[in-house]
């Protein structure tokens, strides 16, 4: 995230005792419910309104986070239309006895900003300037099309 003027943000949480499953580890509920705050709050910071969230994309869980490890969320725009944007979600996992940093999630999420009235407020226009950024832009299209195509099959 160093050097970009997206807006973001990043929070930070330790695995307890209510966050964990039958194995003792993170709740996947839970884990969302922290991507999408995190999420909002990246969204509300471009946005300067409120936001809600439309769409999450799939998330798949390919690590177990265990009790008591370090978890870290960094969340970024990627994408803004006229009235919705997405939001990129980084999770990283680190046991507290090691520096090791383990991605275990990515999730992309769609938010719409919302005037006083409750309906749909224009966004300001995020525009890519790094490479990196430019392709995520690119690829965030494709995955709008695709969710817009979903949206308009009735599901
Ligand atoms: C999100 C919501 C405000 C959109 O309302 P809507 O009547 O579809 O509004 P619009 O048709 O004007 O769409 C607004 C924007 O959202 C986008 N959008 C709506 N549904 C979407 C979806 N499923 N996926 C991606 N984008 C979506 C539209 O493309 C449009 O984007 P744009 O202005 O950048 O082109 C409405 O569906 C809603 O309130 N949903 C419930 C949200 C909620 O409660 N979230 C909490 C989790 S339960």
């Amino acid at each position: 995230m160093e050097g970009s003027k997206r807006a973001c943000a990043e929070t930070t949480h330790i695995v307890m005792s209510e966050d964990i499953n039958q194995l003792g580890n993170l709740h996947g509920g839970t884990l969302m419910q922290w991507v999408d705050i995190v999420g909002a709050v990246a969204a509300t910071r471009h946005a300067h309104t409120i936001v809600t969230t439309a769409a999450l994309d799939s998330m798949d869980f390919k690590h177990p986070v265990p009790l008591g490890a370090i978890v870290t969320l960094q969340a970024v725009v990627t994408w803004t239309g006229r009235t919705s944007l997405e939001v990129r979600v980084d999770v990283y996992s680190e046991k507290a006895r090691s520096e090791k940093k383990t991605r275990t999630n990515t999730a992309y999420l769609v938010f719409v900003a919302l005037g006083y009235d409750g309906n749909p407020q224009e966004v300001p226009e995020f525009l890519p300037e790094t490479s990196e950024e430019k392709l995520e832009y690119e690829r965030a299209l494709q995955r709008r099309e695709e969710r817009l195509r979903r949206k308009n099959a009735g599901f």
